[in-house]
């Protein structure tokens, strides 16, 4: 097994790689981009194309393309081995003589992937799925579309996708646990939760079917009316698959998101396939529930340009608003694509594409949408009026964190109300944001996987300085007296006495070195991978007289330590009473302090 990370490895750009989830910038020899692990302003984040390795100087994590796979899916390494062999188009050969890698979300992507064949299937072979088919050709999908998206069609059977995985050797209560059958009380056999519908299989980032979504037939609806269920029904949440996580269409959407610097946000399976066929490649949806943070942090990664194509006519509600508002506070930049009452994208598009190209460039910027609803909804004239678009845009208003910007709303409310800017202040001060609305409430906006990152110590930052100073250029090694190692903790001071007994004198010896050093223990491996990235970050002119520098600044800190120290041991002396002690260290003290 060994043997094949280290092949798929081989094969695998990290670069690459990152760049599929990341907008990574060039800098230097490494690449950078803003951290996808913690909320932050500047880029910290730090992909290595010699080592292979990513490192982020803001919240500390690191590693390699196994490693930095599994965080960002949030998947285990048995999971991140197949994505990363497929990736590199090896083999797993030993897989299935390790069972514990077939892990249980191994089980179920099996399962949602033949169901996603069964389903496909159908809709060709069958007579239901056939008119199916010619349901969605009648809503402009082509064949093509069809295949790209992988529709398909559920038999009206109780039993049809069950039986068929249960003769593929898969157990009842793994299907229930894909989601795809459902446990009854009348009977012992769970039944099959999708039946006579037209199924949208839901995609990973990786392409991998991870859930459906089935909507009611035409024929259906007519001839169960009332009975006919829900006009669409979801996977329930699996290992897999999180309704509120996942992004329909950003398996196909995420480079054209990346590409465009923007993405087009949906509500539904329909709208996100008529678009990609209409060419708008950087189109997803949330797929009816409301913008969570999690999904938000997910586009992020790739755009901070939201263009939303949902109702925000006011009715269209407040989850709605929130998902917006949530949106502000991330700091995306948000654009609303007007759409005439009635239509969402794919009846505009099936209708004609050229206007849905029309209505995306004339996208509004979220705050002058604001204010031409305000100002269709009300009358401007009237003192009702006035105070009605007032308590419309004072919120919105108020949420505009940069005071510039907000004066500029501020002026333009009272102009169009007419009356004094002054007292459209005054009543910006009394608004208050509901909790709903929650400004501030960052502890909402900013999700738990988010870790705060400590800031640093000062000692730690001088070790670091020194070590990277130590990689860029191992003479310096030189300078590293008994006394002055002495000045550092543990784990610095076993890197250089490694690098001394191993006689480093040239970068090569080093790079050898460091190798031996990186399979070491894990504390001594991410003090060095950062130190390795920091030698390449920072250009020095005199690195000697930075190491000097640093040196006599640690030593000036090992000395302040052992000064409060010995203060302290006098202090306790003195309260003991023990005189002739608290002489003998006072003694010290002074000498101590004397040296220079
Ligand atoms: N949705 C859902 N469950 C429902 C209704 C809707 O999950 N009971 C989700 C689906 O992802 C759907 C989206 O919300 O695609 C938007 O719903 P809707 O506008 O009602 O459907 P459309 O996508 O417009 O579907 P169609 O055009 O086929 O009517
Ligand atoms: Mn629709």
């Amino acid at each position: 097994m060994d043997n094949q990370v280290q092949q798929i490895k081989e094969r695998i750009d990290i670069v690459e790689l990152v760049s599929s989830y990341l907008k990574l910038e060039k800098t230097g020899i490494n690449w950078r981009a803003k951290c996808p692990f913690h909320q932050e302003k500047g880029p910290s984040f730090f992909v290595s194309p010699t080592r292979q390795s990513f490192k982020c100087f803001g919240c500390g994590v690191g590693g390699d393309a196994f490693e930095f796979v599994m965080k960002i899916e949030g998947i285990e390494f048995g999971d991140a081995l197949r994505t990363l062999a497929k990736r590199a188009g090896v083999e797993l050969k030993q897989f299935h003589a390790h069972p514990e890698l077939a892990t249980k979300r191994a089980r179920l992507t099996e399962i949602c992937e033949l169901a996603c064949r069964f389903y496909e299937k159908q809709l060709a072979a069958s007579q239901a799925g056939r008119q199916a088919g010619d349901y969605l050709q009648k809503r402009g999908l082509t064949g093509e579309t069809i295949k790209k998206w992988r529709l398909g069609y559920s038999p009206d059977e109780w039993r049809g996708l069950s039986d068929f995985l249960v003769s593929r050797n898969y157990a009842r209560d793994e299907i229930v646990e894909a989601g795809l059958a459902v446990k009854s009380e009348k009977s012992d056999t769970p039944y099959d939760r999708f039946r006579g519908r037209i199924m949208f299989p839901v995609f990973d980032l990786q392409g991998q079917v991870a859930g459906f979504g089935g909507r009611i037939t035409e024929e259906q609806k007519q001839l169960a009316g009332a009975e006919a269920g829900a006009k669409y029904l979801n996977t329930a949440n699996t290992e897999l698959y999180d309704k509120s996580r996942v992004l329909y269409g950003l398996n196909f959407a995420k480079t054209e998101i990346r590409k465009k610097d923007a993405c087009i946000l949906t509500e539904g399976y329909m709208d996100v396939i008529l678009s990609h066929q209409a060419g708008f490649e950087n189109t997803v949806a949330a797929s009816g529930t409301a913008l969570s943070p999690y999904q938000l942090q997910i586009i992020k990664r790739y755009t901070e340009n939201l263009l939303v194509a949902f109702d925000m006519d006011l009715a269209g509600g407040l989850a709605t608003q929130r998902g917006i508002d949530l949106a502000q506070k991330q700091g995306f930049e948000i654009k609303v694509i007007l759409m005439t009452l009635e239509k969402d994208p794919a009846d505009i598009i099936q209708q004609n594409p050229g206007d849905w190209e029309k209505a995306v460039s004339n996208a509004q910027e979220i705050m002058s949408f604001y204010f031409s609803t305000a100002q269709t909804r009300y009358d401007a004239v009237t003192p009702k009026g006035k105070k009605e678009i007032a308590d419309f845009l004072l919120p919105q208003i108020k949420k505009i964190s940069n005071s510039i910007l907000q004066n500029h709303w501020v002026r333009k409310l009272a102009d169009i109300i007419e009356v004094s800017e002054q007292a459209v202040f005054e009543e910006l001060k009394k608004t208050n944001l509901s909790r709903a609305e929650g400004q501030n409430d960052s502890s909402r906006s900013q999700p738990a996987a988010n870790p705060v990152p400590k800031a640093k110590e000062r000692k730690f930052l001088l070790q670091e300085r020194v070590l990277s100073l130590v990689l860029k250029n191992p003479a310096h090694l030189n300078l590293l007296t008994d006394d002055r190692l002495d000045c550092f903790s543990a784990e610095f001071k076993n890197i250089f006495a490694f690098f001394k007994t191993r006689q480093v004198q040239t970068a090569q010896d080093l790079s050898q070195i460091t190798n031996d050093l990186q399979s070491q223990e894990q504390g001594i491996r991410l003090v060095l991978e950062s130190c390795l990235f920091l030698s390449e970050l920072y250009e020095t002119e005199d690195s000697e007289a930075e190491m000097q520098t640093c040196l006599s600044v640690l030593a000036g800190l090992r000395k302040q330590r052992a000064l409060a120290d010995l203060a302290l041991a006098i202090k306790q002396a003195e309260l003991s009473g023990d005189e002739a002690k608290s002489a003998a260290l006072m003694q010290e003290f002074n000498q101590l302090a004397k040296i220079k």
